[in-house]
């Protein structure tokens, strides 16, 4: 492969550091190595990824698929966000035991709650791939040819790889799909929730203070993985016992200063940081507005409900923060783009590129990609907008509309086979409990009214009035019986039939224009990539996310977000009393925090200067995935727990920009005392592994 033997010759090249990045960890020896040793890391790349020894990666989990999480006790106790484990902390909580507003604290192994579908996953060893995924793939094949012969090889080199029973693989591609990668994972079953703080603490200033810095939210809870006797993976038995790991982390609790250096090691999800500047805009123009919009409409009649009834503030907690997550996250990425000048670098970057073709006489190869893709993405971009707002409509916002989308499924199903359908017919059953547990007619209907005129002006609030699936009972008397009889009652009910015409329209307009060309985007994305990297060498290339475990890295930082205003890198239990609002529903702080301050009763956990640090931010480049990831110092040891970026930087998906791109972790030691000594959760910290003077060797 000519062009691995490129990225070998540039990866060699050394580079300043701080300039953003997630790295594969199985390839940090030579350029990144060296990176972080200038940045002040201990840390060789055999300290962070081993196959053979244990090594920090062995503390390191995927959670639920979404997060990270990360074991920082011999007896498998692990920490993420409280916004990670929201899902299940919202799942135990009733008006008897609210466990999302005071919290929850396991005192013995017995009082930890199991959860259902909680997994977590571990990698056991990355192995490239790259030659055997692509053997016989040739450029005169179509793209589809080219896919198909990629999965093919996949499925033969997954069914030949050693491993043990009860471990997993996957293959995954990377540089948009000029590398490819084996996964050989672990994967555990058993998670039992721990302890969470309070919501006033773990998610303290909620969505006014999401994606902001200053922060000062105790974003994390506590979970404990199980195993069978053999400390292997099984499924939930009270038999299981405490996992116990290869490796833990240490925990630091010196304490962090500006520039000191930190990595971020964990899961991030998706980023796109070789779109080219056509892509950009359209995001930022089309795209987002909309989503934008429509989520706003959703969201101020769920919160208004939220904040009248506290039973609905339960049921649509986990909704609601999904929801305005993300509708804020887009506002944030619509201003940076603008203010970091994104695409017009982006564009300076295109004709650098094509330049370097010019020079290199590579222009007849591969000048033909940069003007396709403007023709293409202009070409998808009324279906794109389209097809985000059909998902937002009939997919995240309403769930009348939702439930209606997944039945259009077991129709079509239906069609198909009997089989299917009753594999569908029992999923949606299944889904339905959980469903109707969290959500509440009026509200739904409410938002139902407040998002549909965004997608259509055909709006029929009687729907609600008139659908068996009002209810869970009627929904579900309505599914019985045999598929014909099903159709012919579903097909009769009104929120079905007015579905239908939607889903429809989306599968014969929408989606055929948006399966054509999506695919010839990627293709030509990929080419772009790999010509990108091989006529400008000297630029960075790390491969975007893709939700596989990575490593990034920088220092201790604060930031100028705009003229004559700097941010300090570090922020305290001061601050938060300087928020506190009494009674408020994202301010508030509770009484026994109030006390501890009132009498700086910290413990160990106060800097030198008797101030108790709460979050810090850095320049390690995160996104999405990357919630729950462990911040770790020089030494290997656990500083900080990563959950958030800074307002100015959230384009970093798409454009990195070091000036202003920050992620923020909560202070170790804020953690350690709300568990100390807000919770007397002592037995917890006496679990752990709790290092002075940095642990050094
Ligand atoms: N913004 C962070 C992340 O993207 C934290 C989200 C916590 N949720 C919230 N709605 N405050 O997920
Ligand atoms: N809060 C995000 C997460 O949940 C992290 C981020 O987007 O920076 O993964």
């Amino acid at each position: 492969m000519k062009f691995l033997k490129i990225l070998v010759f540039f990866i060699a090249i050394q580079m300043s550091a701080q300039q953003g990045g997630m790295w594969i960890p199985s390839l940090l020896q030579g350029m990144n190595e060296n990176d972080m040793q200038s940045l002040g890391s201990k840390l060789t790349a055999a300290d962070i990824y081993s196959v053979n020894a244990s090594s920090l990666k062995d503390a390191v989990v995927h959670f639920n698929g979404g997060c990270t999480a990360e074991v920082i006790s011999p007896e498998g106790l692990l920490l993420t966000n409280h916004h990670c484990g929201f899902g299940q902390i919202q799942s135990h909580s009733s008006l008897e035991n609210d466990y999302l507003k005071d919290g929850f604290w396991a005192s013995t192994l017995a009082d930890e709650l199991p959860n259902n579908g909680l997994y977590v996953e571990f990698i056991v060893r990355i192995e490239d791939v790259t030659q055997q995924v692509l053997e016989g793939v040739t450029e005169t094949m179509t793209d589809r040819e080219k896919q198909s012969k990629i999965g093919s090889n996949s499925a033969k080199i997954e069914r030949e790889t050693k491993k043990e029973d009860w471990q997993g693989t996957k293959i995954k591609a990377f540089y948009k799909g000029n590398q490819y990668f084996l996964f050989v994972t672990e994967r555990y079953d058993d998670i039992r929730l721990v302890g969470a703080p309070p919501s006033s603490i773990g998610k303290f200033g909620s969505d006014t203070d999401n994606w902001v810095w200053p922060r000062h939210t105790g974003d994390f809870s506590l979970f404990r993985i199980y195993a069978n006797k053999q400390n292997q993976p099984a499924k939930y038995s009270k038999d299981n016992v405490p996992f116990k790991p290869k490796h833990f982390l240490p925990i630091g609790i010196d304490g962090i200063s500006e520039d000191d250096f930190t990595m971020v090691f964990g899961f991030p999800g998706t980023t796109d940081e070789y779109l080219p500047a056509i892509a950009i805009a359209q995001t930022v123009e089309k795209i987002n507005p909309k989503t934008i919009a429509i989520r706003e409409a959703a969201l101020k009649v769920i919160d208004a409900n939220m904040k009248a009834d506290d039973q609905i503030r339960i049921q649509y907690a986990s909704k609601q923060a999904r929801i305005a997550n993300a509708w804020k996250k887009w506002i944030g990425e619509n201003l940076g783009i603008k203010k970091s000048g994104a695409i017009a670098k982006r564009k300076d970057l295109e004709s650098e590129f094509t330049k370097a073709l010019e020079t290199k006489k590579l222009l007849e190869t591969y000048g033909h990609i940069l003007p396709e893709l403007e023709r293409l993405y202009n070409a998808i971009e009324e279906t794109a907008v389209k097809r985000r707002m059909f998902i937002e409509a009939f997919t995240g916002t309403s769930e009348l509309m939702q439930l209606m989308f997944r039945l259009t499924q077991v129709e079509n199903a239906a069609m198909s086979s009997d089989a299917d359908f009753e594999r569908l017919r029992t999923n949606v059953l299944s889904a339905m409990d959980g469903l109707y547990k969290n959500m509440n007619l009026e509200v739904d209907k409410g938002i139902y009214l407040a998002v549909m005129p965004f997608y259509t002006t055909n709006i029929d609030a009687s729907i609600y009035e008139k659908t068996a699936f009002k209810t869970l009972e009627t929904g579900k008397k309505l599914l019985e019986g045999t598929s014909k009889e099903v159709l012919e009652k579903l097909n009769n009910d009104a929120a079905y039939q007015y579905a239908k015409v939607f889903v429809n329209d989306f599968y014969n307009n929408i989606e055929p224009v948006f399966r054509d060309i999506n695919p010839k985007i990627n293709a030509l994305e990929q080419q772009y990539m790999k010509a990108l990297m091989m006529v400008l060498p000297n630029q960075r290339y790390f491969p975007d996310a893709n939700g596989t475990l990575r490593v990034t890295y920088g220092k201790v930082k604060g930031y100028e977000p705009r003229d004559a205003v700097y941010y300090e890198p570090i922020t305290y239990l001061d601050g938060v009393m300087e928020k506190y609002v009494p009674g408020d529903y994202e301010f508030d702080v509770p009484q026994k925090l109030q006390e501890l301050y009132a009498k700086k009763d910290y413990g160990p956990y106060a800097d030198a200067t008797g101030k108790l640090p709460v979050c810090f931010i850095g320049t390690n480049h995160t996104t999405g995935g990357n919630s729950g990831s462990p911040a770790i110092d020089a030494y290997g040891n656990l500083v900080g727990l990563n959950f958030d970026r800074v307002w100015e930087g959230t384009m970093s998906d798409m454009y990195y920009d070091p000036e202003i791109c920050r992620n923020i972790m909560v202070d170790v030691r804020y953690v350690l005392f709300i568990i100390d000594k807000y919770a007397g959760a002592k037995h917890l910290i006496n679990e752990m592994k709790l290092v002075r003077n940095k642990g050094k060797k």
